[in-house]
């Protein structure tokens, strides 16, 4: 019976020991070259370069995959990643997830509308809420891949949601999770959205 088990376990991909993860300690290493713009702890020192701490391990493999293969386009990172494995990137993942967040500030004049959006969508528009997948205190859903937000620089969230509503970013998959949403976000509620979210925490 026990054996039947282990081997269901294996065919559904569930491991049977401890988390295949990556090493923290291998990959504080392996990120040596990256701290110059993302910080040696992951908290960047530049609006346009996003704080990596504390992301969730599978949306930052997912990342680091798409910005190597091409399907999300970084100019600053450039070839870059071409001599990292996929192991290289799972250490990496796992010293920038062990991370404490950032904390920002939002805008005061910004922070209602940011927040209603945020916390309940807009019914009318067809807008979501974004709690529901980047959770209330935007810490995101690590093991989904959604992605962390709080804390983030809101210069960076704001190029993200227009580069998914112009069709720049796209790597969002077939579902269009995040093209869909932001193809309905005015600049107004952009602008308003990644305020909030700096100051979430
Ligand atoms: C020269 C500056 C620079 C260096 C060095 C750099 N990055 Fe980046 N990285 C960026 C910029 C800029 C972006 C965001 C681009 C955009 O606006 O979409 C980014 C985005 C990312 C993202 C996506 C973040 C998210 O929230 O979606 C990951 C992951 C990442 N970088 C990992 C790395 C790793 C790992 C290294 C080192 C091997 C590295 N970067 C080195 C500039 C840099
Ligand atoms: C149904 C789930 C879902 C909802 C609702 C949702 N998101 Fe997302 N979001 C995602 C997923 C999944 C990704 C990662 C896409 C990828 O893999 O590149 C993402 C990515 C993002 C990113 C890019 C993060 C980064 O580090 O580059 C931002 C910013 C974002 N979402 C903001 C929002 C905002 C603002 C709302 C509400 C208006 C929202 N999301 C609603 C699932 C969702």
């Amino acid at each position: 019976m026990k054996k039947v088990i282990v081997s269901l376990m294996l065919t559904l991909g569930v491991s049977t020991g401890a988390q295949a993860a990556g090493d923290a300690t291998a990959g504080q290493a392996k990120a040596a070259l990256c701290g110059a713009c993302h910080g040696a702890n992951g908290v960047s020192a530049a609006p346009n370069f996003p704080n990596l701490a504390a992301q969730g391990e599978r949306y930052l493999v997912k990342q680091m995959n798409d910005i190597k293969s091409g399907e999300r386009t970084v100019v600053e990172m450039t070839g870059m990643l071409n001599a990292l494995s996929e192991q290289d990137f799972e250490d990496i993942a796992a010293y920038y997830a062990s991370k404490p967040a950032a904390t920002g500030a939002a805008d005061p004049k910004l922070v209602q509308l940011g927040e209603s959006i945020y916390r309940g969508g807009n019914s009318e528009k067809g807008i979501p809420a974004c709690n529901a997948c980047h959770s209330p205190t935007g810490k995101g859903n690590a093991q989904a891949g959604f992605p962390a937000l709080s804390g983030q620089k809101s210069a960076y969230t704001a190029k993200q949601l227009r580069a998914f509503r112009e069709g720049e970013r796209t790597n969002d998959g077939d579902t269009r999770i995040m093209r869909d949403i932001a193809e309905k976000l005015s600049n107004k509620e952009v602008d308003a959205l990644a305020s909030f979210i700096e100051g979430l925490r």
